[in-house]
């Protein structure tokens, strides 16, 4: 098994602007392997323009807001990319797609490192943004799990977001639990 970073990638769209959405980027050497599902504008993105950063945000709303539509992604340009970063992050790496593999489900683009900056120091781990992570995750997979599984994993991670969260991780984590809930409501 791949090791997987977990984390928000920002492509460029044919307008100008920027598409960024959360993605597991898979590790391969010095290498990095981006795998978006079809359909998504990224891939269209990364073919066009083959520059991308990933950026780790300190702030897990970041992850939440963009699957529940909200507004919550300020960015600053990348430094030796035409790309851009998440202004609050403890570092990124500014990419180069150098070889692309079709797929019709899963297509992969091999990405060099041409850059990478720190920008915080990084201090610890918290449970509750980890339980967030997986949350979100899930939140993206809904079609695909079972609806208990999906419950059981909620009420499990629920416990270490009650231990753990601060204010951030607790909003974080009420804006997934209400897209799954009303995913089920539906
Ligand atoms: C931590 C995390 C990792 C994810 N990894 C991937 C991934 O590797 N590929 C993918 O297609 N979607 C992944 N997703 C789901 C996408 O973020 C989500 O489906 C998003 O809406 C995709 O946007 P798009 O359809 O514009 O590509 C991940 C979500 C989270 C929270």
């Amino acid at each position: 098994m791949p090791f997987i970073l977990e984390t928000i990638v920002a492509t460029k769209n044919a307008d100008g602007s920027f598409h960024v959405r959360p993605y597991g980027l898979h590790q391969d050497g010095e290498d990095w392997i981006f795998l978006p599902f079809r359909p998504s504008p990224a891939i269209e993105n990364v073919e066009r323009h083959p520059y991308l950063t990933v950026s780790a945000p300190s702030d897990v709303r970041v992850i939440a807001g963009l699957l529940t539509g909200r507004d919550v992604v300020e960015t600053v340009p990348a430094d030796v990319i035409d790309g851009v970063r998440l202004k609050d992050t403890t570092g990124h790496l500014e990419l180069e797609a150098i070889s692309f593999v079709d797929h019709e489900l899963r297509p992969r683009f091999r990405c060099r490192v041409l850059h990478q900056a720190a920008h915080r120091p990084f201090v610890g781990y918290n449970r509750a943004q980890a339980a967030v992570l997986e949350a979100a995750i899930l939140s993206t997979r809904l079609g695909m799990l079972p609806q208990e599984k999906v419950e059981t994993e909620i009420e499990y991670l629920r416990i270490a977001v009650e231990k753990c969260a601060g204010a951030q991780e607790q909003e974080a984590w009420d804006w997934i639990v209400e897209k799954i809930e009303a995913h089920y409501r539906r």
